[in-house]
């Protein structure tokens, strides 16, 4: 099904857009902006039902989509999300989990930012269709420039997209900002895994996470491993801070899931089919080794100078 906010495009730009696409695919280092990438992969979502954008949580989840709703609702259930609260989610992609946490947890509002416009025109719509715009409002945005007031919400999240941020850091401190004293924020995010200690393996780790950062645009400020992450977190003023490991949850049950099912497998682009035929090949474990899949926690302060609120 085409959807409106892409079908709008002139057959002459659609073409521009496969063109610059496939330039950027075939190209081992070539380069786009994180808005760019997602402009050109328009509607393009790995999700049957929904335009999700996310590798999934398959602690007990058998499809795609049971996945990309378990990791929104993982975000969620970590920052104690519920109906007295005021959320800013960060690089919504096509907002379906902000539509799935105001069905299940109800929160009191949802402003939702994102880089990229043509995923905001469509969020939208859907937003519009599900009867939800009085409670999800969806801005065009940076997540390091964030166009809200200081103290607007008790909740910050994103899902699957700090490693974008340019950077991450000035993303923490924007997030600090925003958030009313005791609120929580919540990411999960993809960093650098601690270097193998075998020779060859580490090469192969810095080849891949390379080409990584170069393919989905990720800053190189943004290169963190799980200790430094913490400490940039707590350098930003949050206390609480938690950085949990979930990886064993995300990379392998993806990988299967490209494996089993051919359906998934056919809506990735063809630029991502080409490389997954081989990776396939491999296990998980040497295929995401550069990578380390984090659900990381954090609380700004109840008061100022009072890390646990304790008067
Ligand atoms: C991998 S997608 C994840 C989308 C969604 N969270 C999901 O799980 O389906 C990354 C998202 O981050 C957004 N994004 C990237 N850089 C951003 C930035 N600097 N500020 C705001 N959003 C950004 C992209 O436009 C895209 O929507």
């Amino acid at each position: 099904m085409q959807h409106s906010a892409i079908a709008t495009k002139r057959p002459l730009a659609r073409l521009e857009d496969a063109a610059r696409f496939a330039a950027w695919a075939f190209t081992p280092f070539h380069r786009l902006a994180a808005r760019e990438l997602y402009g050109l992969l328009a509607a393009r979502a790995f999700t049957a039902n929904g335009l999700y954008l996310n590798l999934g949580y398959w602690k007990t989840s058998r499809t795609i989509d049971e996945a990309c709703a378990a990791l929104a609702m993982l975000v969620a259930d970590a920052a104690g999300m519920g109906p007295d609260d005021d959320v800013v989610d960060v690089g919504f992609g096509f907002a379906d989990q902000d539509m799935l946490w105001m069905e299940r947890v109800s929160p009191r509002q949802i402003t939702g930012l994102n880089i990229t416009p043509m995923q905001v025109r469509l969020a939208r719509q859907r937003v519009r269709r599900r009867g939800m715009a009085d409670r999800i409002t969806l801005i065009e945005g940076s997540a390091s420039a964030m166009p809200l007031p200081d103290a607007c919400c008790d909740v910050v999240t994103a899902v699957e997209c700090a490693f974008h941020f340019h950077t991450r850091a000035d993303f923490l401190a924007e997030a600090f900002r925003v958030l009313r004293p005791g609120g929580r924020l919540v990411l999960a995010d993809i960093i650098r895994a601690a270097p193998e200690p075998d020779g060859f393996r580490r090469r192969v780790q810095d080849v891949t996470w390379r080409l990584f950062a170069e393919k989905f645009a990720v800053p190189a400020a943004n290169a963190d491993q799980r200790a430094p992450y913490a400490a940039k977190l707590r350098a930003a003023g949050f206390d609480r801070v938690e950085v949990r490991p979930i990886g064993s949850q995300v990379f392998p049950g993806w990988h299967q899931a490209l494996r089993a099912d051919p359906a998934l497998f056919a809506r990735l682009p063809l630029a991502g089919r080409l490389p997954y035929r081989f990776l396939l090949n491999f296990d998980a474990r040497t295929v995401y080794a550069a990578l380390d899949y984090v659900l990381a926690t954090a609380r700004k302060p109840a008061q100022k100078g009072e890390p646990d609120g304790v008067v």
